[in-house]
């Protein structure tokens, strides 16, 4: 059940106020460079709405009770390859990455295509904890407490067509601040897609924050999605477009690998990855493996997506 601590959550009730307004003002600037220079520092002290509490409500629905991961381990072992490739290095790299201010593009197959600003997107959910068990498709896992809202919510807002059977998410695209994408290891910007179906199911999440604050930005700041019973790498982060399509997105791991990473990506032990098995995963500081689970253990919630459907053909 969920109860709500908070009704509308205002930016200007996460910021605080003298520097929200003064925020304000420079957005809402005509002046351009001159204002954006004297005003930059002042940004910088509220980059990515940043370094605040986040105000949220629980959901104890669908939250594991398993032993959180902590902080330290989720914000210092990540996949974020617009910042290298290693797992150490977005911590480091991703400081370099403005998320303040931050919009995101809501278009295809909608009503009418519109540019969202993340703090009218904050006004306009209310926020909630989730702690979800996170799957890696290397196979290492770890118990996130999420901040963030269903996804359901923003695609009733977005108005889709009745031709939207998926949705496409893109990552932020700027080589200056973000250094993987100076290299071509993977067709930038990483693209990822949902079928409807799987994006209106109320596992599904747009977070803005873990552990009561807001999103480090190796986690993927200002905003990424959180889909529990697929592989991680379906959980886009630092989203900067939204479109609603007729045909299925191919995904930049698809397009790397097709026959590695498919389009539905679920979490399956019976489905090997060509190169390793998936049955067993390591809880990240745990020494011993542990059994993988069908859609990683929410199987009551998403099983009943796939009915019918040949798992081992659309892995
Ligand atoms: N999103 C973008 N834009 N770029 C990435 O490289 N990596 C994915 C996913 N989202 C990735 C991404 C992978 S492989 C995983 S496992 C998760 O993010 C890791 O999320 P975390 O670092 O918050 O644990």
């Amino acid at each position: 059940m969920l109860i709500k601590k908070s009704q509308d959550i205002l930016s200007s009730e996460i910021t605080d106020q003298a520097i929200y307004r003064e925020r304000r003002k420079f957005m809402t600037s005509s002046i351009g460079l001159t204002a954006a220079a004297t005003l930059l520092p002042l940004q910088a002290s509220v980059a990515g709405y940043g370094g605040q509490s986040l105000k949220f409500g629980e959901n104890t629905q669908f939250n594991t009770t398993e032993e959180k991961t902590s902080f330290d381990k989720i914000s210092n072992y990540n996949n974020f390859y617009e910042f290298g490739t290693d797992k150490y290095s977005p911590a480091k790299n991703a400081q370099a990455l403005t998320t303040d201010p931050w919009s995101v593009q809501i278009d295809g197959e909608v009503e009418k295509s519109k540019i969202l600003h993340l703090e009218d997107i904050l006004k306009q959910h209310a926020l909630e904890e989730r702690i979800y068990r996170m799957r890696c498709v290397e196979r290492w896992s770890m118990v996130i407490p999420w901040i963030g809202f269903p996804l359901a919510k923003l695609i009733k807002q977005a108005k889709p067509t009745s031709k939207a059977k998926y949705v496409q998410f893109e990552t932020l695209q700027r080589p200056g601040e973000m250094a993987g994408q100076r290299r071509g290891v993977l067709p930038w910007p990483y693209i990822e897609g949902l079928r409807m179906d799987e994006a209106m199911n109320p596992l599904t999440l747009l977070a803005v924050g873990l552990y009561g604050e807001v999103l480090p930005k190796q986690n993927g700041a200002p905003l990424r999605l959180v889909v529990p019973w697929k592989y991680g790498f379906k959980s886009i982060k630092s989203i900067v477009k939204i479109t609603f399509t007729e045909h299925e997105p191919v995904s930049s791991w698809t397009k790397v690998a097709p026959d590695e990473y498919g389009f539905y990506s679920n979490v399956n032990p019976a489905v090997d990855h060509p190169r390793w098995s998936q049955r067993k995963e390591r809880r990240i500081g745990d020494f011993l493996k542990r059994k993988t689970l069908p859609f990683n253990g929410y199987a009551e919630q998403v099983a009943s997506l796939y009915t019918g459907m040949d798992l081992k053909k659309y892995f």
